[in-house]
């Protein structure tokens, strides 16, 4: 076959040429198919090596041998060539650059409610007082009885609750945290002077009443104790918490475990006393309840009436964080929107 040798030239040539233009493995096969592939263009003359003259077919043999082998190893020179390309290109696009600073856990914060119930404990402790505890899942005499509610008296309809059976006896979702004065009180003797923060729980919803909310209740027992140590105690709690210069008042009002009992107001922050919406036109805003201990509670816990005296008080904390921040729907706080929880 006289033209072989040209032929085979020429296929190595232009195989070495699509080999070393492919762009990509698929060219690459593409181009091995054609060329050297079990049915390429230079096993196709291999095969038809046995038509040859004899003295031909070892020349030509060989050089298509040779030609395949020259262009599997440029196959495979290219091969790492494309891959090696492919890897630089997909490293470069998923590269880490490791100096950049780094993404830090967004600073979270303390909720509102939090934050108010501390500033008032703190308020307290440097007035003097100290921080007691007690149980969420209270008994009926601690919650009422102590406290000089009698059973069915109407007061307690005021402070209607979630209650929980149990074979102990009646047990209460706490409705204040007074129950916690009780327990003080029969754990120490006077002087005491104490608060009581804690969740409280009242089957109560709506915009300025949610059904578990926060108080923080105070007591002071002493000998010589008065109503102007409650009045002046109250007054600089205002100011520390609501500032300087802010009146407030003291308005009567009923307690069945204190006598007498006051509420206290404050001057309206939003209108300032001329009258609005928010204080119902009256210039004054509730923040707290306040008074004697009635002498009949310290019957229940062994105090002589005869030889103490004291005054107690509670407020809700989410009522002080609504008139310190001017928030006017109680149940924003219990959401959890970050987008209202985030401005505090
Ligand atoms: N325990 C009362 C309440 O939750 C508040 C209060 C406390 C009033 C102490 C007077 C004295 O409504």
């Amino acid at each position: 076959m006289p033209g072989a040798s040209e032929q085979i030239t020429r296929l190595l040539d232009e195989g070495m040429a699509a080999i070393a233009a492919a762009r990509g493995e698929s060219d690459l096969l593409d181009a091995k198919g054609r060329f050297f592939g079990k049915k390429g263009a230079v096993s196709a003359i291999l095969k038809g090596i046995a038509a040859l003259p004899a003295e031909e077919r070892k020349a030509v043999g060989e050089m298509a041998n040779r030609a395949r082998a020259g262009l599997e190893s440029a196959f495979d020179a290219r091969l790492s060539e494309i891959r090696e390309k492919e890897r630089l290109v997909r490293e470069g696009r998923e590269r880490i650059d490791v100096t950049l600073p780094g993404r830090g856990p967004m600073p979270g914060h303390r909720h509102p409610v939090s934050q108010t119930m501390s500033d008032i404990i703190s308020v307290f402790r440097r007035l003097g007082f100290s921080v007691q505890g007690g149980p969420d899942v209270e008994t009926d005499y601690y919650n009422f009885e102590a406290l000089n509610f009698p059973p069915e008296h109407p007061a307690r309809d005021m402070q209607d609750t979630f209650y929980v059976e149990s074979a102990a006896g009646d047990l209460v979702l706490r409705t204040h945290t007074s129950p916690i004065q009780i327990r003080t009180m029969e754990r120490m003797k006077p002087p005491v002077r104490i608060i009581a923060p804690g969740t409280v729980y009242r089957s109560d919803s709506d915009i300025t009443h949610s059904p578990m909310f926060h108080q923080v209740e105070g007591l002071a027992v002493d000998r010589d104790i008065t109503m102007a140590d409650l009045k002046g105690l109250l007054t600089e709690f205002c100011r520390m918490t609501f500032g300087p210069g802010k009146p407030l008042r003291f308005r009567p009002s009923y307690f069945p475990f204190t006598e007498p009992s006051a509420e206290v107001d404050i001057r309206c922050v939003i209108c300032g006393g001329s009258g609005c919406r928010v204080c119902k036109e009256s210039g004054w805003l509730e923040i707290l309840g306040a008074g004697m201990v009635d002498p009949s509670v310290f019957g229940f816990v062994g105090y002589d009436p005869e030889e103490y005296a004291g005054f107690a008080f509670g407020m809700g904390v989410e009522r002080i964080a609504m008139l310190r921040h001017g928030i006017s729907d109680i149940r924003l706080f219990f959401e959890n929107d970050i987008r209202f929880l985030s401005q505090f």
